[in-house]
């Protein structure tokens, strides 16, 4: 069965970050009939944080690198710190060979305190993706808690999801 793996860009929980990475990730779950798992940095271990290269990393790092290149969807999630992505979550992508990534579906998401900073994504995290040859949906989700995810994602929210999940059944079609 084909595998979405989420990726959380910080470390704490509860999280809004989380939450928005989980209902992406089981809506595409659902539509695409794939297993999925979430990581967050916590699940990274002791290790992460100091290592220099992946080689320097324990067992459970290694296995989420090895998950993250190994997917067959990226569903990526980031606090917004300082109008850019966490430092951290840039470190884990520092340790991941670009060529790895290539040709890989990735959606990305972001939560922040204020709207004004929505366009974060588009200016931060999707030049780091192109970097990766990855392809990036066109449409991304960016969430304030105006949003309402902690009960449950506003219809603006839903039909992102939705335009989102169509975008990647079209990058799915081209890979197969
Ligand atoms: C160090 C720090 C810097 C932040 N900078 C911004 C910012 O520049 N723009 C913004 O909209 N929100 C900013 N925030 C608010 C967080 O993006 C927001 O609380 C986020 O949704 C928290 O997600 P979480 O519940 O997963 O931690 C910042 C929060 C922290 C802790």
């Amino acid at each position: 069965m084909k595998k979405i793996v989420g990726i959380v860009g910080n470390f704490k929980l509860p999280s809004s970050t989380y939450r928005v990475v989980a209902e992406i990730t089981q809506q595409i779950s659902q539509k695409l009939n794939m297993e999925f798992v979430i990581y967050n940095l916590s699940d990274l271990g002791a290790s992460f944080p100091m290592a220099q290269s992946a080689n320097e990393l324990n067992f459970e790092a290694k296995h989420i690198i090895e998950e993250i290149i190994n997917s067959d969807i990226l569903v990526v999630g980031v606090p917004t710190y300082n109008a850019s992505f966490p430092g951290m979550f840039k470190h884990l992508f520092d340790l991941i060979s670009p060529e790895t990534l290539a040709n890989k579906p990735v959606v990305l998401s972001a939560t922040g305190g204020s709207e004004r900073h929505s366009l974060m994504i588009d200016y931060q995290l999707r030049p780091l993706f192109n970097y990766f040859k990855t392809w990036v949906t066109n449409t991304s989700i960016y969430v304030t808690s105006n949003d309402c995810i902690h009960t449950q994602p506003t219809a603006v929210l839903q039909e992102r999801i939705q335009q989102t999940i169509d975008e990647l059944e079209h990058l799915i079609a081209m890979k197969d």
